[in-house]
């Protein structure tokens, strides 16, 4: 198949695409998403086959409006409303109770779905058009890095899919919060551009999943399905290393080998340029800077795919804010093999 390029000027042809139950990538604020229409079960499935998903990983439906949530949502807590009205649009999930309109195919046979409103105007423009609510998981080959240019997604769709809509990087770089209001009290099965600070202060109390923080033992079912897979893996294994930056920095320089790759903040890159001749760096930001951090991520991981490094070492933020997220994404991407220092 061929995949038609489509700029931001050609969204109408795009929401065509959405409604004959075609593929097509869309920018969104996160990270860019592989859309169809949610209502078609023939259209979704060709979604798992593109992205070779497991059938078992639900995917979350986008929609224009938050007046469209009741459509397909049931027992909506007022707190549902309360978030919306603060986040929405924005990059934040939730998950209800779903109606039966929704497939199961949507849902892997969950009785809940995650839905969410992107804070990208072009999306939302889009799926106003299509006039269908568009599931849509990140536009990445399953277990790869989550794609934030319309460029990086074509690295692995191209030929895949329908067409790609190219709306710019994306401005938030890590997926949307994902906040499970089926339970008492709300539980975060991942963190995202929504910080856990800032559901606090409407939720008052939040769970936290268990599968944000540390790798599941076998058997063990994290809530949100996708977050036991390992997940935005480059192909060379992955080293975190935590604590003052300061610290990081030197712990890495002492190990790094030629052939290795490194991801470290701005203020370290001077120490290993030209120290191991042939490391590659990724600047991920500026120390203090955690929203950089999140925007360069996964370009990161990524771009050390194109290289021939063993391994990776990556310095980590703290879990404050926004940082939460970036140190779950690295810890994923390293199977949880993360070094305190
Ligand atoms: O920012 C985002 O959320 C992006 C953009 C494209 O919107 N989408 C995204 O989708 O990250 P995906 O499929 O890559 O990740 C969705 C995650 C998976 O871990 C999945 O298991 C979880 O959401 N999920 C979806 N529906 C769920 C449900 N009903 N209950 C629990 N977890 C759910
Ligand atoms: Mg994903």
């Amino acid at each position: 198949m061929k995949t038609e390029y489509l700029t931001q000027n050609e969204i109408s042809a795009a929401a065509d695409i959405l409604r004959r139950g075609g593929l097509v990538g869309i920018p969104t604020e996160t990270v860019y998403g592989l859309g169809a229409n949610a209502l078609d079960v023939d259209a979704v499935g060709r979604i798992f086959k593109a992205k070779g998903r497991p059938q078992d990983n639900p995917l979350i439906i986008h929609i224009p409006d938050v007046s469209w949530l009741d459509r397909y949502c049931r027992d909506i807590p007022q707190a549902a409303y309360v978030l919306a009205r603060r986040f929405w649009p924005g990059p934040m999930t939730m998950v209800l109770p779903r109606r039966d309109n929704v497939p199961d195919v949507v849902t892997a046979g969950l009785d809940t779905v995650g839905i969410r409103c992107p804070g990208h105007a072009l999306c939302r423009k889009i799926i106003e058009l299509a006039d269908v609510p568009v599931a849509a998981p990140s536009g990445n080959l399953s277990g790869r890095p989550s794609p934030t240019t319309a460029a990086h997604m074509l690295e692995d769709m191209d030929g895949r899919i329908d067409a790609i809509v190219d709306g710019g990087s994306c401005g938030v770089g890590v997926e949307s919060t994902i906040i499970d209001l089926t339970c008492t009290p709300p539980r975060l099965l991942r963190p995202g551009g929504v910080t856990l600070e800032q559901l606090c202060e409407v939720l008052g109390q939040v769970e936290i999943d268990p599968a944000v923080r540390r790798l599941m033992a076998a058997g063990e079912k994290p809530k949100a399905p996708g977050m036991a897979y390992r997940h935005y893996a480059p192909r060379a294994p992955v080293t975190v290393v935590t604590g003052d930056p300061e610290k990081s920095a030197a712990y890495i320089a002492a190990r790094a080998r030629d052939c290795e790759g490194v991801i470290c903040f701005d203020e370290f890159v001077h120490m290993f340029n030209g120290q191991t001749g042939k490391t590659r760096i990724m600047d991920l930001g500026a120390c203090a800077d955690k929203e950089e951090q999140a925007r360069h991520i996964f370009d990161a991981l990524r771009a050390f795919d194109h290289t021939d490094v063993t391994a990776i070492w990556a310095q980590c933020p703290d879990t404050e804010g926004i940082g939460l997220a970036v140190v779950n994404r690295l810890s994923k991407a390293a199977g949880f093999h993360v070094i305190e220092v």
